[in-house]
Parts: C-alpha cells; sequence; structure tokens
C-alpha cells in the first residue's frame, strides 16, 4: 500500500482506452468501502464515461476540469448532506480511496475540486461548479458535490514520489522524552 502511494501521481493527460467493467467495478468498490462517520453512509458516486457528458463536465470551472473531457472515467463524488453534517470528510476519504484504487490497478487519476469552486463569475455573480454540475447530472438538494476524480492511463507517466520528496518538517512527535 505504501508503494502505491508514493506512485501516485496527478495525471492530466490519458490515454483513449477506455477501463474495463472489472478496472470499473473495483475503483466503485473501493469508493464504498471508505470509512464513514457513524457508518452513515451518506456518499453517492457517479460512474461517468459518456464522452458528450465529460466534455460538458470539463466546462464545470475555467481552470481545473479541463482534463475531464479527455478522461476514459470520471467518478463524480456526491453526498446527501441531509444524512451526515460531515459529508465533505466522508467523500474526501472516499475520493482519496478512488485514487488509490486506481493506482493500485495500474491505473491514474486527477481530483477535480467542484465544492466553493466558481464556474464563472465572481462576487455576489458568482455561478457554482457545483450548481452547473448538478443541472448537468440532474441532481438536487440535499445531493451535494465535492469533487471529480478522472481515471485513465497516464500517456507520459510521473515519477514516484521520492523519500527525499517528504516533508519531514511538517511533522513533530510528542513523546515521553520531552516529559521532565
Ligand atoms: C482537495 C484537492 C483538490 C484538488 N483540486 C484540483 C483541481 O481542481 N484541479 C487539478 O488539476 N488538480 C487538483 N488537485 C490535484 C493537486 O493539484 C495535486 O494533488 C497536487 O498538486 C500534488 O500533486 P500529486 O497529486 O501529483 O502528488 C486537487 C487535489 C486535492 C487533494
Amino acid at each position: 500500500m505504501l508503494q502505491t502511494m508514493y506512485r501516485r501521481r496527478s495525471i492530466r493527460k490519458y490515454a483513449a482506452e477506455p477501463l474495463t467493467p472489472e478496472q470499473t467495478r473495483q475503483i466503485l468498490a473501493a469508493a464504498l468501502l471508505a470509512p464513514t462517520s457513524h457508518n452513515r453512509k451518506p456518499c453517492r458516486f457517479i460512474a461517468v464515461s459518456d464522452r458528450d457528458t465529460l466534455t460538458k463536465m470539463a466546462a464545470a470551472k475555467e481552470s481545473g476540469a479541463k482534463f475531464l473531457g479527455e478522461a476514459p472515467l470520471a467518478v463524480v463524488v456526491t453526498a446527501d448532506e441531509s444524512v451526515s453534517d460531515i459529508w465533505v470528510e466522508d467523500a474526501a476519504i472516499a475520493a482519496a480511496y478512488i485514487q488509490l484504487a486506481a493506482e493500485s490497478i495500474g491505473l491514474n487519476s486527477c481530483w477535480s475540486q467542484i465544492r466553493r469552486r466558481p464556474h464563472r463569475g465572481e462576487g455576489e455573480q458568482t455561478e457554482w461548479a457545483e450548481d452547473y454540475l448538478r443541472q448537468l447530472l440532474g441532481l438536487a438538494p440535499p445531493i451535494r458535490i465535492l469533487a471529480v476524480v478522472a481515471i485513465g492511463r497516464a500517456i507520459a507517466p510521473k515519477q514516484p514520489r521520492r523519500e527525499e520528496d517528504l516533508p519531514w518538517e511538517h511533522v513533530s512527535y510528542y513523546t515521553s522524552i520531552f516529559k521532565k
């Protein structure tokens, strides 16, 4: 599992080949295996491989979503906010599980953030990416959209992370050796 974590990098250019039904099933199984607070399971996942819909999803934001238009598969990570007040955490864990599962079966992925991101405009005039996608996919409140995870095989794989890339200065230890 740790090796999978070192290897996982955000990939935004994908080969055209579709995923097999078994690859898609394994990725969705990982999403369903993710832990949720109080085991409430507020998340709902939408697997999109329809090219026309993916092209429209790529326009959800002015930047940071274009790669959805080239991906063979995108998983829309949504949650019913009436089921859990901390659906964001549950949905984020599920999205991370999806990315690690993809990597573990030789595929690549990238997260596109949807929640709190503008579709266009700013300030009072902001139209939200979440509303744009909800309309496109026929979803209504209380369903919320956290992110879309694109999945496919990299055209140009990236180097895995190395031990020296890790920001160990972000970690501190509080152990009994600090006690007088
Ligand atoms: C919460 C979250 C939101 C992200 N949103 C986007 C996004 O909207 N578009 C994008 O291209 N990448 C997005 N990413 C990918 C990050 O840019 C990427 O994980 C980071 O640069 C580290 O690179 P790595 O994934 O290759 O280690 C997001 C990642 C996370 C965890």
